[in-house]
């Protein structure tokens, strides 16, 4: 009887010592959390971000994007870094809602370079926050800059089916977008303020298919004719979110008016968007539905007009979203491969 009870004792031993990293829970996020554990990690991130984007400016706009995909499914847990496995094979990414989603291999660059400097230290979720903060300071040329706290978990669970629920489609209406921030605690200016990230980057034409057919109202008629003409160059093409980054070629042909407005610097993250926007030269249903509401309308136009006001709220509405929990009692680790968890 003995030796079965210090047996069964030996057996629950092992088995905390199997589970123990994943027993913690997140802590209080702190300011300067690795200082002592991983000094110079932020420069680390740093150097890979500016490393990619030098090599390919769109992996910036996906690490912009990242951060709000991770952040709005089961809080910035990097469960959305997860690969599909046998056991788990419909991860967050392999969501519909997440198509397009990139940079991961920017995300493992860093988490490799970072375990060689501190092994088990820095956690995946951090990374996400940190490259994010760093390319839309590089993109924004240092305009939009904000220092997050760090000292988050990863998280173990990643389900495609809470992605789907979780994050706003491109076909939302304003009254579904707005429940949709709500619901992570987002206010309608902070809905307007972090759509402005679609100053940058791509879209597929699937993302935006419906407004190939929106009347002049929505969509200026010219602009239509130009994304038409670009959608059926393949089966689901994609297409520079901002009009100004687009080839003068396919604007010469469909939008000459447009042509003199183009900008030289690609995927700049300023507040073009909301001029975009008014002028009804924007991609998604989403963006142009922030003009159907009176309160959205009057934060469009107020950053149309201010955008260094823009570049400080837009700052402090991606802390805040670096911010969002996992939800309570979740437990998790510091992930050594961000596509897998530890026991994997
Ligand atoms: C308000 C609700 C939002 C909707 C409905 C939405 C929808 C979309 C869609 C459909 C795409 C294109 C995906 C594709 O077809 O490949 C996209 C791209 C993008 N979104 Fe959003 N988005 C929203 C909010 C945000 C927020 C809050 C951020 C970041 C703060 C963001 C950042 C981006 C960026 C940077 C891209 C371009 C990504 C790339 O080029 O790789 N979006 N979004």
């Amino acid at each position: 009887m003995t030796t079965k009870v210090s047996a069964a004792l030996l057996c629950a031993a092992a088995l905390l010592l199997v589970v123990a990293p994943l027993a913690a829970e997140a802590s209080e996020l702190k300011l300067g959390y690795y200082k002592k554990t991983c000094p110079g990690w932020k420069n680390v991130v740093k150097y890979h971000v500016a490393k990619a984007i030098r090599a390919n400016r769109g992996s910036g706009a996906a690490l912009v994007r990242l951060i709000f995909h991770d952040c709005f499914v089961r809080g910035c847990d990097a469960s959305v870094l997860l690969d599909p496995t046998p056991a788990n094979p419909h991860t967050e990414k392999t969501a519909p809602i997440n198509i397009g989603l990139a940079a991961f291999e920017v995300i493992d660059d860093i988490k490799a370079a970072l375990e060689e400097r501190c092994p088990g230290t820095v956690s995946c979720s951090d990374i996400v926050v940190f490259a994010a903060r760093d390319a839309s300071s590089i993109l924004s040329n240092g305009h939009v800059h904000f220092d997050p706290p760090a000292g988050r978990l990863d998280g173990p669970i990643s389900r495609a089916a809470d992605a789907q629920r979780d994050l706003p489609d491109s076909t939302f209406t304003i009254g579904e977008l707005i429940r949709n921030f709500r619901r992570k605690n987002f206010t309608v200016e902070e809905l307007v303020i972090l759509s402005g990230a679609h100053a940058i980057g791509v879209g597929h034409c699937s993302s935006f298919r419906g407004r190939l057919s929106s009347p002049p109202s929505q969509i200026v008629p010219a602009y239509r004719n130009l994304l038409s003409a670009k959608c059926a160059a393949g089966p689901d093409p994609v297409v520079t979110n901002n009009v100004r980054d687009e080839d003068p070629s396919a604007v010469a042909a469909a939008f000459p008016s447009f042509l003199k407005k183009l900008r030289k610097n690609k995927d700049f993250l300023d507040n073009s968007y909301y001029h975009n926007n008014l002028a009804r030269i924007v991609t998604f249903n989403s963006d142009w539905q922030l003009l159907t509401e009176k309160e959205a309308l009057g934060h469009v136009k107020e950053y149309a007009e201010n955008g260094t006001l823009w570049d400080e709220d837009f700052s402090d509405a991606l802390v805040k979203l670096s911010k969002l929990p996992m939800p309570p009692h979740s437990k998790g680790e510091i992930r050594k491969h961000c596509r897998f968890l530890n026991h994997h």
